[in-house]
């Protein structure tokens, strides 16, 4: 985890609230950065024995091969206070992390508010919870964003930005830029419900159900064509790059089978048709969602065979996941 990115500069102290699954691996790349970290759980002997499994974490990273020796001492080095106001008092960023009940977040966030600097910024891991309602807990809520971190957060690069109405874009800009400098791929996403990544995955997660419902095959099965088939390419690319080199009139196509078959929730978006209609097909017409010369495209799929190979070297050369087995039908 650590020498992935470069942090120097702001923060350099911050306070992690609620120092369960999430808070605790963001605690331990914090530290891995080189920031000071005070962590805070909800009484004193959790926040102890939150401590002690920060370390264990971390030995056993290190133990794996994962992290230096070196981090391992910089997470022994995170300090703990019993309190909200002792954790957040002198700090420059704020990480709430405490379980997804609004009213636990209101009194979590005021408090938070009330005894942080004034130009602490303050971020909240909300899974799921508005971003503008959690933005009405905090006193100067220009100072507030949301900050989606992912499971495990060491090794996850992925993070949700998500401004409230009020915060302001100089706040945006500095958690954008503070997340690169520790190695992370953070994207400025707007206040919807489940923002981008959940909404996503929860799609990709109810076909999965139907089709094991519809009796199309095993969860096993889903799992192997999610994870072999169209999932293997997603480590490098995102769906609007995939369709523009699958060909979008390809999509409207098969789009037009699958409502017929499973009704309008597969019925082809507008914006898709127009590009199809302007014969804006994709890489295969220079453009598609996203535009390319011809140097552009021959370059991205010659890329795009290299990273496929190395993938599956690098899955061949792992031992493999054990699946589980058997389990409800
Ligand atoms: N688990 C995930 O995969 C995941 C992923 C992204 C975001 N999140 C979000 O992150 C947040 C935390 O989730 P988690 O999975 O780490 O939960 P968790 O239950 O593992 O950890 C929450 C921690 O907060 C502590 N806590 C409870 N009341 C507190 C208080 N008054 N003051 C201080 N600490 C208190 C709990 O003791 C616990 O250690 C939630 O908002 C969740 O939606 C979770």
């Amino acid at each position: 985890m650590e020498n992935r990115g470069s942090h120097h500069g702001w923060p350099q102290e911050a306070a992690v609230v609620g120092a369960g699954t999430m808070g605790l691996g963001v605690a331990e790349c914090f530290a891995a950065a080189g920031i000071r970290v005070l962590l805070t759980d909800a009484t004193p002997e959790l926040t102890r024995e939150a401590k002690r499994r920060l370390v264990r974490r971390a030995e056993g990273h290190a133990e794996a091969g994962l992290l230096a020796e070196s981090t391992v001492g910089r997470v022994e080095a995170v300090e703990t206070a019993d309190e909200v106001a002792g954790t957040v008092g002198d700090v420059d960023l704020v990480f709430e992390a405490v379980p997804e009940d609004i009213r636990l977040k209101e009194e979590i966030l005021g408090s938070c508010s009330e005894a942080a600097p004034q130009d602490a910024i303050i971020v909240s891991n909300t899974s799921s919870l508005p971003i503008n309602d959690l933005s009405e807990f905090v006193g100067r809520p220009e100072r507030f964003c949301g900050m989606h971190w992912f499971n495990p957060p060491e090794w996850t690069p992925g993070v949700e930005v998500i401004p409230a109405a009020a915060t302001s874009p100089e706040v945006v800009g500095r958690l954008v830029e503070f997340l690169r400098s520790i190695g992370k791929r953070p994207a400025v996403v707007g206040d919807g419900p489940g923002f981008v990544a959940n909404r996503i995955q929860n799609a990709l997660f109810l076909e999965a159900v139907r089709c094991v419902e519809d009796g199309l095959a095993s969860p096993q099965e889903v799992d192997e064509v999610v994870r072999s088939c169209f999932g293997f390419r997603l480590p490098f690319f995102g769906p609007f790059q995939i369709s523009d080199m699958a060909g979008l009139d390809v999509y409207e196509n098969v789009l037009d089978v699958l409502r017929d078959g499973l009704g309008e929730r597969f019925e082809a978006p507008e914006s898709l048709r127009k590009l199809v209609e302007q014969g804006r097909k994709g890489t295969k017409s220079g453009a598609g969602f996203l535009e390319y010369t011809d140097e552009e495209r021959e370059r991205l799929l010659l890329e795009r065979d290299r990273r496929y190979a190395a993938l599956g070297e690098l899955l061949e050369d792992l031992p493999p996941v054990d699946a589980g087995s058997g389990g409800a039908s």
